[in-house]
């Protein structure tokens, strides 16, 4: 069996989707690697820079890899704060892994794009799977165009990619690494070790949110699925919950009633304003059976409890 690369697997995602994968095709047959050092107990881990595109190709072949799933870019807040590199890293990765797919040493590659690349002029509420794309931020603007050249890759060169324009994801066992939705894992650190929370976008700012389980679940289906019933080669619409930081602040203090929260809006009220607030995932439905299980409420009770024991 080749095995599965995670490329940024030290990261939020990453550090569910290796034990996700681990579960479903066995430790054995996954890699993770970060540019940072790792640890991922049964996985192997090895020390890779995206950038690196000769060592890159060294790990496939040495590693017998024929599916890589590359996370490896900076978020929307990071990057607005160092566009250029940004967008070398957003683009020149994604370019290095499809140049080894179009040669033939890779049989498939997991992208995700994200819910930023919608803008301001596009409909906010159940955001369609094709509609008008104007996003306002470098890491929109790079996720915008990986999309159109993993089409293009896939039309021109029949490479296998496959891509979810990920909501904002939640969960405990790593720590976002720079997002605008991270608030939203955020609340639930500062709920449990002060009681208190001071959020940086405003008390009704609906945004589109996912439980990690439900991520990791669809990332797995969609590469899991036979290639004819994938018919969206840009990147899926994927929908979870969606909730404001006034919501999810009284969903925590139906745990812990002395939760409190204050508001002090920063740059990111600004780009959280020029994403959806819900999001029309009905394609990923159809196409390949789609559907979050996590809500609100389950969502938080899931994280308080993990939390409680990460923290001690
Ligand atoms: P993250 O910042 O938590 O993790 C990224 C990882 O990549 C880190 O461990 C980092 O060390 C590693 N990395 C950075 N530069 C690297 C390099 N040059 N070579 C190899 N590794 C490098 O990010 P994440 O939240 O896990 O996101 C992963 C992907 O999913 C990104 O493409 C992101 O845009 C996308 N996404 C995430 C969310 C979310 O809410 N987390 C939502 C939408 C899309
Ligand atoms: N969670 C991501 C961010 O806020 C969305 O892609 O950047």
């Amino acid at each position: 069996m080749k095995k599965s690369l995670v490329i940024g697997a030290n990261g939020q995602i990453g550090s569910d989707l290796v034990q996700g994968l681990a579960q479903r095709i066995g430790a054995e047959n996954v890699i993770a690697s970060d540019i940072r050092e790792g640890n991922h107990g049964e996985v192997q881990f090895v020390s890779l820079d995206i950038l690196d595109a000769p060592k890159l190709k060294t790990i496939i072949e040495e590693h017998n890899v024929g599916t890589v799933y590359l996370l490896a870019a900076l978020l929307s807040a990071t990057a607005e704060q160092n566009p250029m590199f940004a967008w070398k890293l957003n683009m020149e990765g994604l370019f290095n892994v499809l140049e080894l797919a179009k040669e033939g040493a890779i049989d498939q590659i997991f992208w995700p794009s994200s819910i930023a690349v919608f803008g301001p002029t596009t409909p906010r509420e159940n955001t369609p799977q094709t509609t008008v794309m104007e996003p306002t931020t470098v890491y929109g603007i790079s996720k915008q165009a990986g999309e159109r050249w993993c089409e293009y890759y896939h039309n021109k060169y029949g490479v296998d990619v496959r891509s979810i324009r990920y909501p904002g994801l939640i969960s405990y066992k790593a720590e976002p690494g720079g997002g605008t939705t991270d608030y939203a894992v955020a609340i639930y650190y500062k709920a449990l070790q002060e009681g208190k929370y001071e959020c940086y976008l405003k008390s009704d700012t609906y945004l589109p949110m996912m439980y990690m389980e439900d991520a990791i679940k669809a990332t797995i289906d969609l590469m899991q699925a036979e290639e004819s019933d994938i018919k969206i080669r840009s990147s899926y619409n994927l929908a979870g919950i969606s909730f404001s930081p006034v919501e999810i602040a009284e969903e925590i203090k139906k745990h812990l009633p002395d939760f409190s929260i204050s508001y002090q809006q920063d740059f990111r009220q600004n780009i959280a304003d020029s994403w959806p607030k819900s999001i029309d995932d009905s394609k990923a439905q159809e196409d390949w059976g789609w559907k979050n299980s996590y809500e609100l409420d389950t969502m938080t009770a899931e994280m308080l409890k993990g939390l409680k024991r990460k923290l001690g």
